[in-house]
């Protein structure tokens, strides 16, 4: 029987959905081998009668510091009783009960009463559990910039660090995690927390593309059944994920491209599948930048977009020029503009050989025209204020 292109409505192209979820742990980790030795060496002491040192993971989204901590944590589990992790999404829990209340459950295996508990009720719970087992604990507090928002941060490190003191449990090690790079969580801690936060501190770079293609052709193979993403397009959309510096872009467009031609009823996803899916995830992206633009920007970047759909030298003196018999900018303001753009991620300035710059869209131009609508015709991105 030959087999047919289209799919019966039955059928799926996806072997396991749930690969393709922000919480998914990989069975593999690629390229992380470096920071797994440098937190189990810092475990390592409490597997001998001792304390766990402390660190702080510091690097952009999306560069498996998560995924790192939840695999050093599950090999803890699997290997000893003498250490106990406790691993808190700060996002989700960032008030001292909060925070406890995590611990408190993965330490004792069941949630404090809901009701009815004071703090000191439950780190008396942990201390407790931890003297019976004799075990040493170490938390992670996973995208920490969120305590420091909440005015938590210092008191609770001072007090989960101290916790060995009055209740004679040993010290326990805390992983301090951001993905704010112009935040340094060291010094963020104050003098108090300093004399005993001692951080070892443990940097993810971002993604080669090769790594990012690893990553992603690993979670295609898991995820989708056999010949559904053409090898060309898997390495376009990890040339994406890479210039977005995210992973995870790269996993959300393998979905999204899938779920396109699945919808389609179609065996295979296609070049078009790829680029409907990439325009959708970085249109909030787009929105969000463009959101923070002057009027005078956003001009320049409509006109940046037009002038490089119709294939003009896009040398920034070349652009300079043009744009004056349009746009009512002098030369000083129209190289701040040029920068903000640059800064905001939405053209990049790439040096010539020779001398002067290119300015380079990093989105498709029409995506960037409508992104850059002057004001009144741009909806309003709501950030709470
Ligand atoms: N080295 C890796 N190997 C396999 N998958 C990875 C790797 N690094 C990241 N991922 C995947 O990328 C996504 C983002 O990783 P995550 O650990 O959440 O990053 P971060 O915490 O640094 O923002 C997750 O879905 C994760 O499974
Ligand atoms: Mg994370």
């Amino acid at each position: 029987m030959t087999h047919s292109p289209l799919l019966r409505s039955d059928q799926t192209l996806f072997r396991d959905p749930d690969v393709f979820e922000l919480t998914f742990v990989p069975e593999h980790l690629h390229h992380r081998d470096a920071q797994v030795k440098e937190l189990a060496f810092l475990i390592s002491p409490a597997l001998r009668g001792g304390s766990a040192l402390s660190a702080i993971l510091r690097g952009p989204p999306g560069t498996g510091k998560t995924t790192t901590v939840h695999r050093i944590f599950t090999m803890i589990r699997e290997e000893t009783q003498r250490i106990i992790p406790a691993y808190v999404n700060c996002r989700q829990d960032h008030t001292p009960l909060a925070v406890y209340g995590s611990i408190f459950k993965q330490v004792c295996g069941y949630a404090p009463p809901p009701t009815g508990w004071h703090l000191d009720d439950v780190k008396e719970g942990i201390v407790s559990r931890l003297r019976d087992r004799n075990a040493a604990l170490v938390v992670c507090l996973d995208d920490a910039d969120d305590l420091i928002v909440a005015g938590t941060y210092n008191p609770l490190l001072y007090q989960i660090l101290r916790l060995y003191e009055k209740w004679d449990v040993r010290k326990a090690g805390v992983f301090a995690v951001t993905s704010d790079l112009d935040l340094n969580l060291g010094a963020e801690a104050d003098s108090s927390v300093r004399s005993v936060f001692h951080p070892t501190e443990i940097t993810f770079l971002p993604y080669t593309k090769a790594e990012v293609r690893e990553i992603l052709a690993d979670r295609v193979r898991q995820g989708l059944y056999p010949r559904v993403l053409p090898k060309p397009l898997l390495d376009r959309i990890a040339r994406f994920a890479a210039g977005e510096q995210d992973v995870r872009v790269g996993i959300d467009l393998v979905r999204q491209a899938a779920h396109r031609a699945e919808k389609d009823g179609r065996r295979r996803v296609t070049h078009a599948d790829v680029t409907a899916a990439a325009r959708a995830v970085t249109a909030p992206a787009l929105r969000n930048r463009a959101a923070g633009l002057s009027a005078g920007e956003r001009a320049l970047a409509r006109w940046i977009a037009e002038r490089s759909r119709d294939g003009a030298d896009m040398a920034s003196g070349a652009v300079f020029e043009a744009a004056q018999e349009y746009l009512p900018v002098g030369k000083t303001a129209y190289h701040e503009h040029l920068n903000a753009l640059a800064k905001a991620g939405i053209v990049d300035l790439v040096p010539r050989t020779g001398r002067g710059r290119e300015v380079r869209l990093r989105y498709d131009a029409g995506d960037v025209a409508a992104a850059c609508r002057s004001p009144d015709q741009t909806c309003k991105i709501p950030n709470g204020s």
